[in-house]
């Protein structure tokens, strides 16, 4: 009923909405007394994940573009290699795995059958398997040696919304776990990373206030065949995730790309027209704004029509950007916290104007129990 979706017209609409006050949960109680961060439940010792050398997070749909932010973020902190695989490709390709191994599980649900059953063969290895999950007490975790939970409330919609948002805050704060158990980096610098996602619900409200120009968007795309979405870095992940929206809910083939490997085949794609969705790094000292603002550049001479997320006062992609989509500003490692937000309210609202079941889409399930 209406009640239930808050005056919304779709649970995954009412969901979009809830990412502010999902991402704050997610965030709440994480220090003891000492401002030591905590997490929910570790039944590893302090010793165990000294000894890790190497993370494996595995995931399906969604909850895999979480894991592949999860990994910039995490190699960076800790310098733990660290690989992100589907859960149905794990344990049928003989995969490295021992008692040094962290295996992280990604699933909102914690019941998809992929990665339970690639958690059960990473336990028979050996490996620890902490789990990052949204639902208490669900098969997964219950399975794990360790849980952080997302507390984004229940997930109604299929397509995960506040599910993936708090997937990366989760794998954060694992991160920053992880490197003050094995002192790479230092307290003062943790507590300012935490600082940082302290203010992460604020930005998300200012994205959702900005929405009109991506409903419009949605009404002028309402037709389009084939969308791609480029980014890189963190934003690459936010490009496949913005593809595999529309591909879930308007049933429009979407890809995302790597922006710096569109040299090596997708620029064929380009032609005329062809709406192309480029999410732009926040300008830093690295060389990561400018390669990719070169990257659409490339698109647009080839004729690209061009939606372009970029912080509200990057001059430069004007000239590039057939329609700015404005996020606030936010360092790099967590830009995909706002960048992601007009991807899924665009898919949400092209859906709905184009008469689909936006909560339940055609052949999917949310929970998928079977391998
Ligand atoms: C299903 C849903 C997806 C979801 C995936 C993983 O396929 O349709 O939206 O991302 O499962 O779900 P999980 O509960 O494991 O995060």
């Amino acid at each position: 009923s209406a009640a239930e979706k808050g005056g919304f017209d779709w649970f995954m609409r009412k969901e979009i909405y809830e990412q502010p006050k999902a991402v704050a949960d997610t965030l709440l109680g994480r220090h003891d007394e000492n401002g030591r961060l905590t997490l929910d439940e570790v039944r590893i010792s302090e010793e165990e994940l000294r000894r890790i050398d190497k993370i494996i997070i595995i995931a399906c749909g969604t909850a895999s573009y979480a894991g592949l932010v999860a990994k910039y973020a995490i190699e960076h902190w800790t310098r733990i290699p660290c690989e992100v695989e589907l859960a149905s490709e794990f344990r049928y390709r003989d995969p490295i795995v021992g008692p040094t191994t962290l295996v992280v599980a990604i699933s909102q649900s914690g019941e998809t059958a992929d990665t339970l059953m690639a958690i059960r063969h990473a336990r028979e290895q050996h490996a620890r398997v902490l789990a990052v999950c949204n639902t208490n007490g669900a098969t997964i975790p219950r399975e794990s040696d360790a849980v952080i939970y997302t507390h984004a409330g229940p997930e109604i919609s299929v397509a995960s919304t506040k599910g993936f948002t708090t997937q990366i805050v989760a794998c954060y704060l694992l991160g920053l776990y992880l490197a003050q158990v094995r002192g790479t980096k230092f307290g003062d610098e943790i507590a300012a990373l935490m600082g940082e996602l302290a203010t992460m619900p604020d930005a998300i409200a200012r994205v959702l206030e900005g929405m009109d120009p991506v409903l419009k968007l949605a009404a002028d795309f309402a037709e389009e065949r084939v969308v791609l979405f480029l980014g890189r870095h963190v934003g690459y992940p936010v490009a496949l995730e913005g593809a595999l929206k529309l591909k879930e809910l308007a049933y429009i083939h979407a890809e995302g790309f790597a922006a710096g490997e569109l040299k090596h085949g997708p620029i064929a794609l380009i032609e005329d027209g062809l709406p192309v969705f480029v999410v732009i790094p926040p300008r830093g000292r690295d060389m990561l704004h400018d390669k990719v603002l070169s990257n659409l550049q490339e698109v647009r001479a080839r004729g690209a029509r061009t939606v372009v997320l970029a912080e509200a006062d990057d001059h430069e992609v004007l000239p590039y950007a057939d329609v700015l989509v404005p996020l606030p500003q936010v360092s790099t490692l967590l830009q995909p916290l706002v960048a992601t937000v007009p991807l899924q309210m665009f898919a949400c609202e092209l859906a709905t104007l184009k008469g689909h079941d936006v909560d339940q889409p055609r052949n999917l399930a949310k929970s998928v129990t079977v391998e």
